[in-house]
């Protein structure tokens, strides 16, 4: 819509009820199997099959041939047998003919040295080759199989930014100077916002500028690291369009585009406006549980809550599109052969995680993946069915899930109920993560925010702030927490404060407003334009070791303030807190200025999970279904909203039984049964609830 703010309900997934699918690899099993496996999908309850995402090999085996009778034979077997099928463009695993004949398609290390042949994701999207036989392909797979009638949608690619979310090839310099140039026009501008006065980094042609190259110490000027990583995202945008502006030339009326997974230096909103008509994502829960901490983010992170804080990813995907799909959700033990090894999904988890999935906005799901690879990295990354093909407990459970899943079908387009918003904003993000001072504060205070609202039951959303932003974008909310978005502009500002005035609460976190879009730090008091609206500055600014937080007094209760502490002055604003400790002591940690109907707070700090229980209490947002339900802290309520009607998620992601009480009449939809007073959800159980008419 013109003139209007990104509005992720109009980029969501539509589908007439919830519906189970899976991914499907017909190139990695005798054609033989196919019928088979199609029988016995439908079987159990799968009425979507995904294909084809790397299979560039059965199209176009020699560069320029293409063949389409592999798939064809499979389409057609799939609408015998009534199955709809997701197609792929396959774009993500480049052939061996391709960057043998056209090295500089592949993408580089930093140091240039081209990243080989051999795994995925290997190309450049700034290749002008890769783009022209990217482009050809998907003209070649849309014009062909766009009229299929078992194929419902289009996956582009695979998870783009998945392998790498970094691309030093030649021709992304190239791509890069050209993208500076339209941005800056002449070099003094550019070396005027990149601040290359500083070591006397000047560029005096164009030449002269790169994509990050290894720096001493790891260390590239911070202002065109950013730029780069804009850049990135453009750049992929740009790939997705190129892709989807074909393919909307050939699909029939009704298929969708979509691309699948949340990965870096990308901007979703935009590429969803700029080309596709959702997002979907890939939910791996049992990350957590991996025994490989450089990719076991979940369970560092959010410590106890483990896979619950899948959640927050799927806070992500849901501020992207409200309602979306998951097009790969975990059904197995994962792992590669060199990395992620995590155990197999206990008894209950795999169908828990389906269901957190649509507890929290997701109308389809597909499992990863049908069947086990019996070759390759992935021998490990299970899926319903193991290499030997046998029934198993996951075929058991998925069919269970089946059964129960068409119970509450008809939730489908039902909205997530959210009355807390945390923000990110991706500018911010990008810069922070060259930024040690204050770019973890963020993972820090999203994920006890999150642990917050889960104990508290307080539904949390995450909102992508957005430079259209408008007051009313915000409206749904009593309660929005912007926890360091340091490139804080004017325009977001103006726009959170009518959102105040209308009677929210806008809550800022350490850090905020001190960087300007390039991420200098201009020379006017912290927080930058949130200055005004919370009444007050800080004067001093300190980072802490990770385990001291300091302490402050936070409306008479004693709540820790770690990561990184500010000393704030309070001008025309309330002093909410002060910190009991640190050399900073009764100096004023947190203020609050009445904003029209609403108000404003500045805490100078790293939110904790107490002080966010004391926002949560102070704002009413504690247990805002208290009159319904009284629920231990190992319990997870979720809301959807449908037609004026309300569906309760209760999800147990614990080991033992839970108890809990229905202070109201409910009718536990997966079974039937009526439910009131005393009621327990066995370990990994869930229960959907409407109340009783
Ligand atoms: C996803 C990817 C799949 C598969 C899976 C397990 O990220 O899209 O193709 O690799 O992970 O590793």
């Amino acid at each position: 819509m013109e003139g209007s703010s990104y509005s992720p309900s109009e980029k969501s997934i539509s589908m007439e009820e919830i519906t189970l699918g899976v991914c499907y690899y017909p190139e990695h099993w005798p054609e033989s199997m196919w019928e088979e496996d199609l029988d016995r999908m439908l079987k159990s309850g799968i009425r979507v099959c995904r294909v084809a995402e790397f299979a560039w090999s059965k199209f176009e085996k020699t560069e320029g041939v293409f063949t389409f009778d592999f798939f064809d034979r499979f389409l057609d077997l799939a609408q015998k047998k009534g199955m709809k099928v997701i197609f792929c463009t396959p774009t993500a695993t480049p052939p061996a003919w391709l960057t043998e004949k056209y090295p500089e398609a592949l993408n580089a290390f930093p140091d240039g040295t081209l990243v080989r042949h051999g795994m995925r994701g290997h190309c450049s999207h700034t290749s002008p080759v890769f783009l022209r036989l990217c482009g050809r392909l998907v003209e070649e797979l849309g014009r062909h199989y766009g009229p299929h009638p078992a194929i419902i949608g289009w996956q582009i690619d695979n998870e783009l930014n998945c392998e790498t979310n970094m691309y030093y090839s030649e021709s992304d310099s190239k791509a890069f100077r050209a993208y500076l140039k339209e941005k800056f026009g002449t070099l003094e501008r550019l070396n005027e916002a990149m601040g290359t006065v500083f070591w006397n980094q000047e560029y005096t042609s164009w030449e002269e500028l790169f994509v990050a190259r290894p720096t001493l110490a790891n260390s590239p000027n911070p202002h065109l690291l950013l730029e780069q990583k804009r850049f990135v995202s453009e750049a992929t945008i740009a790939f997705c369009r190129l892709q989807a502006d074909i393919l909307k030339k050939y699909r029939k009326p009704g298929d969708f585009i979509t691309t699948n997974g949340l990965f870096g230096h990308l901007d979703y909103p935009q590429m969803n406006e700029e080309g596709l008509d959702f997002i979907t994502f890939d939910s791996y829960p049992n990350f957590a549980y991996s025994l490989d901490t450089s990719v076991n983010a979940n369970a560092t992170a959010s410590g106890r809550l483990r896979d619950r804080s899948s959640g927050i990813s799927l806070a992500r995907t849901r501020s992207i599109s409200s309602n979306f799909g998951i097009m790969e959700q975990q059904s197995g033990a994962g792992g590669w052969q060199t990395r992620m090894p995590q155990p197999i999904p206990k008894p209950g988890q795999m169908r828990l995680w389906a269901m957190q999935s649509i507890a929290h906005g997701a109308d389809y799901v597909s499992f990863f993946r049908w069947r086990t690879c019996n070759v390759g990295m992935e021998i490990y990354w299970n899926g319903i069915l193991p290499w030997d093909n046998r029934d198993s407990r996951q075929l058991r459970e998925l069919s269970q899930l089946s059964g129960e899943v068409k119970k509450i079908s008809h939730l489908a387009g039902g909205r997530y109920q959210a009355r807390v918003a945390v923000c990110y904003h991706y500018a911010s993000d990008w810069d922070g993560e060259g930024d040690i001072f204050y770019g973890p504060l963020k993972e820090l205070s999203t994920t006890n925010w999150f642990a917050a609202c889960e104990d508290l039951h307080a539904p949390m959303d995450l909102f992508c702030l957005r430079e259209d932003l408008r007051g009313e974008d915000l409206s749904g909310y009593d309660l929005v927490v912007l926890p360091h978005i340091a490139l804080l502009s004017e325009k977001i500002a103006a726009a959170l404060q009518e959102y105040a005035e209308q009677g929210g609460t806008v809550v800022f976190g350490a850090r905020t407003g001190f960087k300007d879009e390039f991420g200098r730090c201009p020379m006017t008091p912290t927080p930058g334009p949130a200055a005004k609206l919370v009444g007050g500055s800080v004067r001093e600014y300190t980072l802490l070791p990770e385990n001291a937080p300091e302490q402050a007094e936070l409306w008479g209760e004693s709540v820790s303030m770690p990561g990184a502490n500010e000393i704030l002055e309070a001008e025309d604003s309330e002093v909410i807190a002060r910190y009991q400790t640190g050399y900073y002591a009764g100096a004023p940690a947190a203020i609050c200025k009445k904003l029209g109907k609403g108000k404003a707070v500045y805490v100078g700090g790293a939110f904790s999970e107490e002080t966010a229980r004391a926002l949560l209490r102070e704002t009413g947002m504690a247990e805002p279904y208290g009159e319904l339900f009284a629920l231990p802290e190992e319990i997870e309520l979720a809301v959807r909203e449908k037609d004026g009607k309300q569906y309760f998620f209760l999800l147990n992601y614990t080991s033992e039984s839970q108890s809990f009480t229905c202070r109201k009449p409910f009718i536990q939809l997966l079974t039937g049964e009526r439910w009131e007073g005393s009621a327990a959800l066995p370990p990994y159980g869930v229960a959907v609830l409407s109340k009783a008419e």
